[in-house]
């Protein structure tokens, strides 16, 4: 039995990585499995939520009852992101967005021409999803509820705080090492207004229902205020 926590909310979800493409046959891309993401969805399906889950490249089944948007790249991620924001109400951002991209993607396959010499790639930064949907009308008026992740390496508390801060979200949930890329478990550190809390180590399951009843008690408060 799982409570209906979420019935009438809208939950968007972002999650697994994005694919960043050099030409038509290679590309950068990172480790992110898509489970916490897929786990949240997953849950906030079974809290009663309408979810919309905007996955990268990830070997995942679709959960049952969400409507699932695949995308490549962190542009595509972005304009999916954008046009699903508008009737959320939750965003839960756990995709692992590549920070940087190619600069230029050649439409077709770069060749070896035998004379040793290696093609250079520059880079351009991607756009800050999370950040972008953060400062938009509907989650400054608090429509549109916004929770970030972080993955350090050290000093989780003191980076997840700045985190919070700096993409101007109400709730940044740090995860708690070590590196949890394609894990089935996860321990998670909760930051807000209010203070820190942990979520000891458990299956990455459990820890999207804990975070999902989290979410809705948050939202009953701030809908309330
Ligand atoms: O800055 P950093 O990548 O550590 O931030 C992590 C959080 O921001 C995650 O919630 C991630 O999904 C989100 N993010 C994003 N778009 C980016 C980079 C990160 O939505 N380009």
């Amino acid at each position: 039995f799982a409570p209906k926590q979420l019935v009438g909310e809208h939950v968007l979800v972002t999650a697994g990585p994005t694919f960043e493409a050099i030409d038509p046959v290679r590309g950068i891309t990172n480790l992110s499995s898509g489970k916490m993401g897929f786990a949240i969805a997953r849950a906030a399906r079974a809290a009663g939520a309408e979810v919309v889950l905007v996955a990268g490249p990830v070997h995942q089944p679709t959960p049952r009852g969400v409507r699932r948007i695949d995308v490549v790249s962190a542009q595509d991620m972005l304009a999916a992101v954008q046009q699903e924001a508008e009737a959320a109400t939750v965003f839960v951002a756990t995709a692992a967005v590549a920070d940087w991209r190619p600069a230029r993607s050649a439409t077709q396959k770069i060749k070896k021409d035998g004379s040793g010499e290696v093609p250079s790639l520059g880079f351009v930064e991607n756009p800050d999803i999370l950040a972008s949907v953060a400062r938009s009308a509907r989650a400054r008026d608090g429509q549109l509820y916004c929770v970030g992740f972080a993955a350090e390496s050290e000093d989780l508390l003191a980076h997840a705080r700045a985190k919070r801060e700096r993409k101007g979200v109400p709730l940044l949930v740090g995860n708690i090492g070590p590196a949890t890329f394609g894990r089935d478990d996860n321990a998670l550190l909760l930051v807000d207004a209010d203070g820190h809390r942990e979520l000891p180590r458990a299956s990455k399951q459990a820890l999207a229902q804990q975070l999902v009843a989290e979410i809705a008690t948050r939202l009953r408060h701030t809908r309330s205020a």
